[in-house]
Formats: structure tokens, C-alpha cells, sequence
């Protein structure tokens, strides 16, 4: 295998890797982007700029826990603290002439529905050694609002105008970065397409409400009313492990319906295995933010040494092989054979006899598992192969057989 199996081709940009930081705090100034630059990362999306910098409010981020560990977070932040004009004229050059002549450097821009404002953004961007341009009209909170983000995201028309006003503005690649926070992306999809988009970003965050302190019924994360004093909270945008179904579902839609636009998956990506679903369902590169801001840049190392040690355990050559790999598998629920005969098996082994499968079967299932000489069997004849055992087994302890 080549040395640079990892290399690939997206929106006619070469990138060494398929591993970007998205438009998120980790890509907030030089600084940041630069260390990523320098540790391997393929490219980085600015954190979004628009006409006038953000002030946001404190706190901004909550968590989603699981005994204790974070599956998920969720953000009322808004777009970049620092002007236009520091990015265009000191941070972009600076990042350029200071990063790896093979990092590429996406600028991530938003304006209202008006079309004029994409048309200068984009001619402003233009001239700062940008390697493309990925909009931004899927931020779920503040934005919309003000008539922005997912406010455009949500209407194919203004996503069509939008798009085609940053291309009048621009020769760079344009991706548009699309919201969850739809009932069907495909026809938003299509809209950008229409308007000339090079590339698709799916998915920004999921418009959510992260939880509440039932202690002083006060939402989260906590953040003060224009008084400083009374706490309030907002809709925010969920992120992170939690959202990989979401993200895999609407990429693998978009790529179904529109097989010729390359596509930048995003989404709860925290490790190559995530990376590699992404891949296989039709992602050419890959954008990660929650991980990042957990674990930090370094994961880039596990990021490309366990995809690359994956390719060569698969015989994959290169990542085009990957890209796509699982979509033909994807059908419809109709065109599933019912009741295949397949049930579930324990292996003995593995099996602590925790019972955890017994009472979720007996409650929640087919009641086909009991306990014998301290390990769970399965009554052949009762399992329905619906596979709630697998799902509440801690212990690797259940497979699916063909049933006798
Ligand atoms: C604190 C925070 C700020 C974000 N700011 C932006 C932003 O300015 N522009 C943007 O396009 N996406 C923004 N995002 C969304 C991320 O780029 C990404 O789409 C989302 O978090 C899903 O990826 P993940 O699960 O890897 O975090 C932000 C996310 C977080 C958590």
C-alpha cells in the first residue's frame, strides 16, 4: 500500500487525510488551528464569521451523562468572538503562510436571506488564500432568530438564492453545511446543489434541550436574563457520540439521492471506527468538533494510524474503495424478508449471569431466557430474534445463530 492511502480528492481540493476540525471553539483563532495544523490534522473549518462578532452568553455548554461519562453535549454559542476583519486580514494569511503547505484551510461564513450579503462575505473571503468556503445556514439557535442559519437551512428557495449568490462572489469551492433540524434533507440537499454547490456538510448540531436542574427547575445550561441576576436558559444545538445515528442517516440519504456531490460528514465521530461509518455510507471527508474538545488534537494519531492499519487488514487500497462501501446494503424496511430464522445464542464464556437479558426479555421481549447453573439460555423456540438481549448485555455475551 501506498504511503498516502489516506490521501483523497474532495470538491477538487487534494487533502492528505479526510480528517478536518469543524467550525467549532477548537478552530476559534491561529492559535488553535495552527497546533492542529501542526500534529496532521488534513484541514480545519474557521469558527463561522458573519458581519458583526458574537458576544455570548455564560455559561454555553451542557452535558448528557451516562454513569458518569459524557455521551453528549449541547451549546448556546454563537459564531466567532474576533471581527471579519482581524480574520481576513491577520488570521487566514497568518494560518497559511504558517500551517503545512497540505493543510487546508475552509473559511466558514454566514449572512441573512439577502443574497448581497453571501456575495461580498464571499468576495471578501476570496482574497485571503482560503482554500474554500463552506456557509454556514444550519446554526439551530440565536441565528435563526436574526433570520439566519438554520432559519435559511430550513427552506430549500433561500437555500438555493444563498448559494448561488456566494458562487457569484467566488471561483473557491463552495460547501454548504446543512441542518438535522429538518423533516427531509434530501430536498434541501438538492437545493444547494441547484444553486452550484461543490460540496455538503451534514450535520450541524441537533436542536435540543439538554436537561434540567429539577432542584431549582431551572433549564440548562444555566445562563443569566438581560438583568444579570435571574437564571434562564435556551434551545441549544446537541453534538457529540449521541448524535452518530443522526448524522449517518442523513449523510447516507444525502448520498443516495445525489451520488455525484462529495459530501463532508459530521457528527459524533470520536474514534476511526466512527470515521470509517461515516466513510461507508458515502463521506469523503470528515469533520469532527465534540471529540476534539474532549480528548483534544492529538486524537488525529489514533484517527489516521487505526484507519490506515484498517485499510491494509481490509485489502482497501485507497479511500475511494471505502467511500460509499455500506450505502447498497441500505434498503428499504419492505424489501426485508420477515422472521429470517435466526435467534439468539449466549455465549457461555462470556456470560457474568448478571440477568440483566432475563428481565429485559421477560418485560420487555418474547420471555424467552432463563437462568441455568448461573448463565442465561435461550429457549429456541420462544426468541423472536428481535435482539433487545444484545442491546442490554454489558458482557459481549450474545450472538445470533441460524435457529434449528
Ligand atoms: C460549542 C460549539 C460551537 C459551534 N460553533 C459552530 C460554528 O460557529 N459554525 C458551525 O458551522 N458549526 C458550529 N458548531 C457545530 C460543529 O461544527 C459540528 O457540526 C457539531 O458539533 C457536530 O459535530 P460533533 O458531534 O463532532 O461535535 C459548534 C459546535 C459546538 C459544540
Amino acid at each position: 500500500m501506498s504511503s498516502n492511502e489516506l490521501e483523497i480528492e474532495f470538491a477538487g481540493i487534494t487533502f492528505k487525510n479526510p480528517f478536518l476540525l469543524s467550525s467549532a471553539p477548537p478552530t476559534m483563532d491561529p492559535r488553535h488551528i495552527l497546533r492542529a495544523a501542526r500534529l496532521g490534522w488534513g484541514g480545519a473549518v474557521m469558527k463561522t464569521v458573519t458581519e458583526e462578532p458574537t458576544v455570548d452568553p455564560r455559561t454555553r455548554l451542557g452535558v448528557l451523562r451516562r454513569e458518569g461519562k459524557a455521551i453528549g453535549m449541547n451549546n448556546i454559542e454563537l459564531l466567532s468572538r474576533e471581527s471579519l476583519k482581524t480574520w481576513t486580514d491577520d488570521w487566514i494569511p497568518k494560518i497559511k503562510q504558517e500551517a503545512p503547505k497540505d493543510f487546508i484551510f475552509i473559511a466558514s461564513m454566514m449572512s441573512g436571506p439577502e443574497p448581497e450579503g453571501w456575495t461580498a462575505l464571499a468576495e471578501t473571503m476570496s482574497q485571503t488564500g482560503a482554500d474554500a468556503i463552506e456557509l454556514n445556514v444550519s446554526c439551530p439557535h440565536g441565528s435563526p432568530e436574526k433570520h439566519m442559519g438554520a432559519f435559511i437551512g430550513q427552506d430549500p428557495k433561500l437555500v438555493e438564492g444563498v448559494t448561488k449568490a456566494a458562487k457569484k462572489g467566488t471561483d473557491l469551492p463552495i460547501l454548504v453545511k446543512l441542518t438535522p433540524n429538518v423533516t427531509d434533507i434530501v430536498p434541501i440537499a438538492k437545493a444547494a446543489e441547484r444553486g452550484g454547490a461543490d460540496a455538503l456538510s451534514a450535520i450541524n448540531t441537533v436542536e435540543s434541550l439538554i436537561g434540567i436542574d429539577i432542584e431549582t427547575a431551572t433549564p440548562l445550561p444555566i445562563a443569566y436574563g438581560k438583568d444579570r441576576k435571574e437564571q434562564f436558559s435556551t434551545y441549544g444545538g446537541f453534538c457529540g457520540p449521541a448524535i452518530k445515528p443522526l448524522g449517518l442517516r442523513f449523510v447516507s440519504q444525502i448520498a443516495k439521492a445525489l451520488p455525484d456531490i462529495p459530501i463532508s460528514g459530521i457528527g459524533g465521530i470520536e474514534n476511526w471506527t466512527g470515521a470509517t461509518e461515516y466513510l461507508m455510507v458515502g463521506a469523503r471527508t470528515l469533520q469532527i468538533c465534540t471529540a476534539v474538545m474532549w480528548y483534544g488534537f492529538s486524537i488525529i494519531k489514533d484517527l489516521t494510524k487505526g484507519l490506515s492499519s484498517f485499510m491494509k487488514r481490509k485489502g482497501y487500497k485507497s479511500l475511494d474503495s471505502v467511500v460509499g462501501k455500506a450505502l447498497p446494503k441500505i434498503t428499504t424496511w419492505t424489501a426485508l424478508t420477515k422472521l429470517p430464522p435466526i435467534v439468539a445464542h449466549v455465549i457461555k464464556d462470556n456470560c457474568t449471569g448478571c440477568k440483566d437479558c432475563v428481565i429485559a426479555c421477560a418485560d420487555g421481549g418474547y420471555v424467552a431466557i432463563q437462568m441455568r447453573d448461573g448463565a442465561a439460555v435461550i429457549n429456541e423456540e420462544k426468541c423472536d430474534g428481535c435482539g433487545l438481549c444484545y442491546v442490554v448485555c454489558r458482557d459481549n455475551a450474545i450472538e445470533f445463530i441460524h435457529a434449528r
